[in-house]
């Protein structure tokens, strides 16, 4: 049996591939600053975080009608579809497109009917994230979430990304409390670039129900066993790890260790079209570095079931 594939941790965003961005370029009669995909490739070589962000942010500017957002939402679908996955859980980030003058409305409902249309032709069932930007005012965020939560598109959680050192997650308490009010599910990214405290801030002052990377808990012996005690999921990320230089290699990353410990970890692909893979590629990737058993695979299919907001029946017909 192929084992079931659920994504939990895939900015929308971070599906805009080279190709597409010439594409919608067109479309849009956007001028770009790269004369050709190749010079535009070149500029996927990053050192950290920031310098990801500042290329990922940049190339949304050819992004910019309600048909744009849903046709970057199908194509990542499809190509989801073709990976294996069967339901995927993503983030979106409004602020990132109405800073830039895009009508709320227009992006989320964009991809709020490719989303829809992806479960009928493609068979993929799918949860909507607004993921907030924490390098960016809490007050900001908070007037997104009202104007959300006011609007015809219903989304089932809000998160927590962007830039990370130096925007601990209780910044964001008060956000964060009015979705759990409004009965959205709640996720934040913390522990990639940031300390351990971020993950302990996550979980008792913004009470995420998963955290996202997380790795960095590894260096705090007691938000291990918590994690472990609480069964929180991690949604890991291999290959954004190593193209942000979180690790090494891919051999150097810890997720043999992670589930040696017992965390509930679950792999992911974060940002694919500028880490150099889908879902399916971050597991053949961990397949070749680490030769994982069958039983290793199974498990993290099983974590990738149990860590999703599906509720019971919709997990059971995954397995
Ligand atoms: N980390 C934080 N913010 C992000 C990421 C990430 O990997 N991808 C898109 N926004
Ligand atoms: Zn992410």
């Amino acid at each position: 049996m192929r084992l079931p594939l659920v994504e939990l941790h895939l900015h929308l965003e971070g599906t805009l591939e080279p190709e597409l961005i010439f594409e919608l370029a067109e479309r849009n009669g956007v001028a770009l600053p790269w004369g050709s995909l190749d010079e535009l490739r070149e500029q996927y070589a990053f050192s950290d975080l920031q310098t990801f962000l500042n290329l990922y942010y940049a190339n949304l500017d050819v992004v910019r009608t309600r048909a744009d957002f849903a046709l970057l939402t199908t194509r990542y679908l499809e190509r989801a579809a073709a990976g294996g996955v069967r339901h995927a859980e993503v983030f979106f980030d409004p602020q990132a497109h109405t800073s830039r003058g895009v009508e709320l409305g227009e992006a989320l409902g964009g991809v709020h009917d490719a989303l829809q249309d992806g479960e009928r032709t493609l068979g993929i069932s799918s949860k909507l994230i607004v993921a907030f930007l924490r390098d960016r005012p809490a007050a900001e965020a908070l007037d997104v979430l009202k104007q959300v939560l006011a609007g015809p598109v219903p989304v089932d959680g809000i998160g927590l990304d962007s830039a990370e050192v130096g925007y601990p997650p209780e910044l964001f308490a008060e956000v964060f409390a009015l979705g759990k009010a409004n009965g959205l599910r709640l996720v934040a990214h913390a522990g990639e670039e940031g300390p351990p405290a971020y993950v302990w801030t996550a979980l008792d002052l913004l009470g995420v129900e998963r955290v996202d990377h997380g790795i960095r808990s590894l260096e705090d012996d007691a938000l291990v066993q918590r994690l472990v005690d609480e069964r929180m999921p991690l949604t890991v990320c291999p290959l954004s790890n190593v193209r942000l230089r979180v690790v090494e290699t891919i051999a150097d990353h810890p997720l043999p260790q992670m589930l040696e410990l017992g965390l509930l970890v679950t792999v992911n692909s974060d940002d694919p079209a500028y880490f150099g893979g889908y879902i399916d590629d971050n597991m053949a990737a961990l397949q070749e570095a680490f030769g994982l058993s069958a039983a290793q695979r199974a498990l993290l299919a099983r974590n990738g079931v149990e860590a999703s907001f599906l509720d019971p029946a919709g997990k059971a017909q995954l397995f």
